[in-house]
């Protein structure tokens, strides 16, 4: 009997060794482990043997069948392998050939995802997180977290959509702005902080540079150190790397915004000459994003004790920046879904902006 599976074993071992490809290999495995199997056939046999004998018996095919089973696997492995270095060394791609015509080619990015992938690539380049937030908002959250109580004027200016009054007599709004993102940020984790949230924002408003729906990015910083003049220098490197300039030319303003103390307001300048806008140049100005030091009744809100720590924030209205940087002159036009206009201004899908490569190539 062990001469008989010694003689199985290693002509099933001979054929393993043998099988050049997969498929063969595969004639082989059934050829032993089959039903119909010559292992599984020796399994037959037991019932008819002594009792005593049963047990060996078992054993022996057990151990043959799982040396065989350990072989295949072996043998399957190496041939996977050989059969991708095969491949690998045969088969070529160009990856400089421009893509197919299809959806590839013909799709475009939208000059707003553009330039918010662009703005997200340059403040991670410094070390900011992403924060997101709901767009339908409390009404604690989008205004008297961020210091603006009930009566105060600015809730007016921010031409707000209300949702119908609930039963406890509380109204959601469409966030009026992406500051509310602060609040949650704040909420939801301790200093130090330093985070970007864009997204939607949503005003009850509609002309040449205004629409119901545009685009904010929001920031802060908070710490036991910043102060303005980080906010400067970082808005200033923002800005050098958006419009892909070696200098820009800013205004701070005073101005007055509750959450902050003291708020500013940043004008770029630019000249146009023709059709063209040059940022860096002339003396136009554009009003871009407000800013300024957080207010310490913002940072009671949450929890944070002002006298611990402090920071900036700033939010920047996307829409503007674009048409600044990219030339297009009417902001309606971005959310009439016209295909002409997508193809004319839009991106390619596989443009990813990069700091290395170059922002918006
Ligand atoms: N939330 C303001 C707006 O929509 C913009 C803004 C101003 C955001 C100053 C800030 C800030 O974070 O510090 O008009």
């Amino acid at each position: 009997m062990t001469s008989n599976f010694e003689q199985l074993e290693s002509e099933l071992q001979a054929a393993i060794a043998a099988a050049g490809d997969l498929v063969s290999l595969e004639d082989v495995r059934v050829t032993a482990l089959g039903k119909k199997g010559r292992i599984s056939e020796l399994m037959k046999g037991l019932g008819e043997l002594p009792p005593e004998e049963r047990k060996s018996f078992g054993q022996a095919v057990n151990g043959l069948k799982e040396r065989v089973g350990a072989a295949l696997n072996e043998r399957k492995d190496a041939l996977h392998k050989a059969e991708m270095t095969a491949r690998l060394g045969s088969e070529q791609s160009d990856i400089t050939l421009p893509p197919r015509p299809g959806p590839l080619a013909e799709g475009r990015i939208h000059p707003v995802s553009q330039v918010m992938d662009e703005i997200t690539e340059i403040f991670a380049d410094m070390g900011f997180a992403i924060a997101e937030g709901p767009d339908i908002e409390t009404d604690y959250h989008n205004f008297t977290a961020l210091n603006i109580p009930d009566e105060h004027p600015a809730r007016q200016e921010h031409d707000t959509f209300y949702f119908n009054e609930k039963e406890d007599g509380s109204r959601a709004v469409l966030r009026t702005h992406t500051s509310p993102v602060q609040i949650r940020t704040m909420l939801g984790s301790k200093p130090p902080l330093r985070i970007i949230a864009p997204g939607r924002v949503y005003r009850c408003d509609s002309d040449q540079t205004h629409t119901p729906m545009f685009h904010q990015v929001e920031g802060l910083v908070i710490d036991e150190v910043t102060h303005m003049g980080h906010l400067k220098w970082v808005l200033e490197s923002f800005a050098k790397a958006f419009f892909e300039v070696d200098e820009v030319k800013m205004r701070f303003r005073a101005s007055h915004f509750p959450f902050t103390e003291p708020s500013m307001e940043v004008d770029i300048g630019y000249a146009k000459v023709g059709d063209e806008i040059r940022i860096g140049e002339g003396d136009q100005w554009l009003e871009i994003l407000g800013c300024g030091m957080v207010h310490p009744n913002v940072l009671r809100h949450v929890g944070y004790d002002p006298d611990k720590v402090q920071g900036f924030a700033f939010g920047v209205g996307i829409d503007r920046i674009a048409m600044l940087k990219y030339g297009m002159p009417d902001l309606r036009a971005f959310f009439g879904a016209d295909l002409r206009w997508l193809k004319h201004y839009g991106f390619g899908v596989l443009d990813v902006p990069t700091l290395a490569r170059g922002i918006s190539s």
